[in-house]
């Protein structure tokens, strides 16, 4: 049966219609909501293509039900800058090129705002096992952690 769930998503409530209130909440964003920023991999919490913040924490959205968001907010990488304004991470991606085909790279950003949040000056070996769930297949991992260094540097300059 069709079940009306609201969602606090980028600041903005939506309500999402489920057959499932399990449904994983990676389908409502991307097939419902319509934002392309959390990106479908694996399907298996495996890769971090999907990841989102949910209450200011990193989570897989692909394996997390709908059933398990309630009212708790959830940022994706649309609601972290725009681009006329980008989050200090997005722009350290783009100065340093940190990006091949790029279908990781929405996830890596989420997992490293959240790691920031935590930890403003991170070592190199830090940001490394943070980002040890993320993978990136084209092999742009140095230049990843150089980006995610630069953000670090620039948030706190
Ligand atoms: S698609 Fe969610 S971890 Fe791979
Ligand atoms: S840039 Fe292609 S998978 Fe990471």
């Amino acid at each position: 049966m069709a079940t009306t769930m609201k969602l606090t998503v980028n600041g903005q409530v939506a309500t999402v219609i489920v057959d499932d209130p399990n449904m994983p909440l990676l389908y409502a964003l991307r097939d419902t909501l319509g934002l392309r920023g959390p990106r479908f991999g694996c399907g298996l919490s495996q890769c971090g293509a999907c990841t989102v913040h949910l209450g200011g924490q990193a989570i897989r959205s692909c394996v997390t039900p709908m059933s398990a968001v309630g009212t708790t907010p959830v940022v994706t990488l649309e609601g972290l800058g725009t681009p006329a304004k980008p989050h200090p991470l997005q722009q350290a991606f783009i100065d340093e090129q940190a990006v091949q085909c790029g279908y990781c790279i929405n996830g890596m950003i989420m997992e490293a705002a959240a790691f920031l949040a935590q930890n403003k000056s991170p070592t190199e070996d830090q940001i490394k096992d943070a980002l040890a769930g993320n993978l990136c297949r084209c092999g742009t991992h140095l230049r990843i952690v150089r980006a995610i260094k630069r953000a670090a540097a620039a948030t706190n300059a």
